[in-house]
């Protein structure tokens, strides 16, 4: 037992005083109690007992697995549309509904499952950890394998296999319910990203007037913006395709065009390219004639038109791509084809 010198006036009355005016405190009332004596559970004690909860755990892990095989069952039977009354949630998707229910209950399971494995069948003798350096030393490593394999035999993660391979199961299967909901990203693009609406014999349509445009609307100098014949505003996909067709139209002078293929795709000087930047896929917005060079605003990527829009400054790896364009009958400017190579950044390529 240990005594304590403490100032009188802090002390309840009654204490015996010393010669100095301070007490001795009888007892050190900070003693640390102990812990109570453990009272065994019934499953130490009754092996059916332990069965019973054995059995109990299983069940809900078993029940986990069958949830999970609704949640996949749900996504192949109920149509994404179809509504159904349940009190008391009123008119609901059905699919959303089952899919809720299943997964909720597959992951509550589990861990129902955890929870009564744990309070009925795992030891529950509390023991109290001193604390110690943060560093530890190799005997406090060789302890604590120690206790870790003593815990994982307590577990009886060994000898009750029931739970260990239905809770295995369980686990493994609640992931399933992630991949399924991939369908959810919605079809692959396939070869969708790879083509535009531009084909031969579309008119080029000035994006700022809407109408078609003739070779004699487009001045040396000037930066025209143009989309394929045939694609509104208004059109529910028009967002998704003008970011692939959007087109951009500059007049130079023939002479000044340096690449041959680009001569050959232009007319009259007029030559068509992708408006999207190659590098993450910015409208290229700014012109400057002297130089026939395109500044992408984002990121300073800079193309050079009269050499087929090759680049020569910034972090765009690839030319823009370009629109072999000629006249129609009627003297309007069309498209003689698609692009040939995808537009926008450059990694589409790689796929
Ligand atoms: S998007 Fe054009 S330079 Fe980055």
């Amino acid at each position: 037992m240990s005594t304590q010198e403490i100032p009188e006036e802090n002390l309840p009355s009654g204490q015996g005083e010393t010669a100095h005016g301070a007490v001795k405190v009888a007892e050190d009332p900070f003693a640390d109690p102990g812990l109570p004596a453990h009272k065994p559970r019934i499953q130490d004690i009754d092996e059916r007992a332990a069965k019973r909860s054995e059995r109990t755990v299983a069940l809900l892990f078993t029940v986990s697995m069958l949830s999970t095989i609704g949640f996949i069952a749900s996504f192949v039977i109920f149509p994404i549309n179809h509504i159904v009354y349940i009190w008391p949630f009123g008119h609901i998707s059905s699919l959303n509904f089952s899919l809720g229910m299943t997964l909720g209950l597959a992951l509550f399971c589990i861990g129902a499952g955890a929870v009564h494995w744990a309070r009925t069948l795992m030891s529950d003798v509390e023991t109290a950890q001193e604390r110690h350096p943060i560093e530890a030393t190799p005997e406090v490593k060789t302890k604590v394998m120690e206790d870790f394999r003593e815990g994982a035999a307590e577990s009886q993660l060994g000898r009750r296999k029931l739970i260990r391979n239905t809770m295995f199961g369980a686990l493994a299967m609640v992931p399933l319910s992630g991949v399924v909901l991939l369908r959810e990203l919605g079809p692959l693009p396939e070869d969708k990203l790879r083509h535009t609406l531009w084909a031969r014999g579309k008119m080029l349509i000035n994006q700022n007037t809407n109408e078609p445009l003739r070779p004699e609307d487009v001045a040396v100098g000037s930066l025209t913006f143009a989309i394929p014949e045939g694609l509104e505003e208004s059109d529910h996909n028009f967002n998704t395709e003008i970011a692939k067709a959007a087109l951009m139209i500059v007049r130079l002078q023939p002479g000044d065009i340096k690449d041959k293929q680009e001569l050959e795709w232009s007319h009259e000087g007029i030559v068509a390219y992708s408006k999207i930047c190659t590098h993450v896929g910015c409208p290229i917005s700014l012109y400057e004639q002297q130089t026939h060079h395109v500044l992408c605003p984002c990121h300073q990527s800079t193309f050079d038109l009269a050499d087929g829009a090759r680049v020569i400054f910034g972090p765009a790896g690839h030319a823009l791509p370009q629109l072999r364009i000629g006249v129609n009958d009627e003297g309007y400017l069309e498209a003689l084809g698609d692009f040939e190579e995808p537009v926008g950044p450059a990694f589409w390529e790689r796929g």
